[in-house]
């Protein structure tokens, strides 16, 4: 009685306070069970290292939707201790560490962590931003670089950096649902909000899929599929740096892989005339230049593929006319083109979306 209480009036108030502020929506998957069994299944998960704690579980329909980052092992967990099904929904992400910077220094929003490196996004005011980068590691004693972001440029998708405070070092180690990542956040693009999304596409495949991620960066989607799968995996970039960095991800995770993953540096443009091999599923992950390579995509799809395209569309009209238009004049297969999900804020005013094309 007590806790169903708490969590009625917890959650409303914290859903009211979130609002509020204006806080961020991220796609995770989760864990639905009965309102009641919240507190003491919130402990299990977080005590199993599998709660996803940067999103904010919600109430639905009167059960508790917890985001967590491993499905299968909450669902094996859980099991004897109460009803539960699996589910895929919206959280809204907790910032507590950036409420508490910003009640400091005012401007300053939001940053992000990679491993023990800081970045803020740029202002004018360096003298500004300098304050800032201390009170962050203050906040963070981890946190050894504060760097502030003036642009994201190239094909790289790569950003320009201003060094505010601490060591001149942008390689850094970064834990990932279970997994090691090597970044150099100079030379590679990442973005630690990824993390859900490459564990959600994770979920969704199947044995014995082959699998094409074609923009992998350091390995991101790719690592999280051959962890949780028996599948093969091609990751493909066009940076060097991000292939040689991906394959010594690879190397320092080998021992929990399930299935088995090869990098390669192309250009994707160019894979349908270097690959013979067709793919069950294809990600797309290049939100700003993902729609020139549809045809590409169109060409190496199996009967029945599916392709996640990552794309950036305007929040309040999703319009969709260009990527029917890319695929009516490159693709001759059957497709059908689902509902958009958003994925992350890329502006005020856009976000990038996750369209699920399935053949
Ligand atoms: C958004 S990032 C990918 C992030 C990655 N999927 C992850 O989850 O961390 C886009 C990537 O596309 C790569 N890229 C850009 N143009 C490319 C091309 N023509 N062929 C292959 N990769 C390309 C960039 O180097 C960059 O690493």
């Amino acid at each position: 009685m007590k806790i169903t209480y708490c969590f009625n009036f917890c959650f409303s108030y914290k859903n009211w306070v979130s609002k509020e502020r204006g806080y961020n929506s991220l796609n995770s998957p989760c864990i639905k069970i009965s309102k009641q069994y919240g507190e003491d299944v919130i402990k299990i998960l977080k005590e199993a290292k599998i709660l996803n704690n940067e999103l904010k579980p919600k109430i639905q329909d009167n059960k508790l939707l917890i985001p967590v980052i491993d499905v299968e092992k909450s669902l094996a967990i859980i099991k004897g201790v109460a009803d539960i099904d699996f589910c895929n929904d919206t959280f809204e992400e907790y910032k507590f560490k950036t409420k508490k910077l910003n009640r400091i220094i005012k401007g300053i929003s939001s940053y992000t962590i990679i491993g023990d490196i800081a970045i803020i996004n740029y202002k004018k005011d360096i003298e500004l931003l300098e304050r800032a980068a201390k009170e962050i590691v203050k906040i963070n004693p981890k946190i050894k670089s504060v760097y502030a972001k003036i642009d994201t440029e190239g094909e790289y998708r790569v950003p320009k950096l201003i060094l505010l405070y601490g060591e001149k070092r942008t390689i850094t180690r970064h834990k990932e649902n279970g997994l090691i990542f090597y970044v150099d956040i100079e030379k590679t693009y990442f973005n630690p909000k990824l993390g859900g999304e490459h564990n959600r596409i994770a979920s969704l495949v199947k044995e014995n899929e082959t699998v094409l991620d074609m923009f992998s960066g350091v390995g991101g989607f790719t690592l999280n599929i051959i962890k949780r799968n028996k599948v093969n995996v091609l990751g493909v970039d066009l940076n060097p740096y991000a292939i040689s960095l991906a394959s010594l991800n690879y190397m320092i995770n080998k021992k929990i892989f399930k299935g088995d993953a090869v990098f390669m540096r192309a250009n994707a443009l160019f894979l349908q005339d270097i690959i013979k091999n067709k793919f069950d599923r294809i990600i797309m992950n290049h939100p700003t230049g993902s729609i020139n390579f549809l045809n590409v995509a169109c060409n190496l799809a199996n009967e029945k593929a599916n392709i996640h395209l990552y794309t950036i569309l305007e929040n309040k009209n999703l319009k969709l006319n260009d990527i029917k238009d890319k695929l009516k004049e490159s693709c001759d297969k059957k497709y059908e083109i689902n509902q958009p999900r958003r994925v992350l804020e890329y502006s005020p005013k856009y976000s990038i979306f996750e369209i699920n094309i399935n053949f």
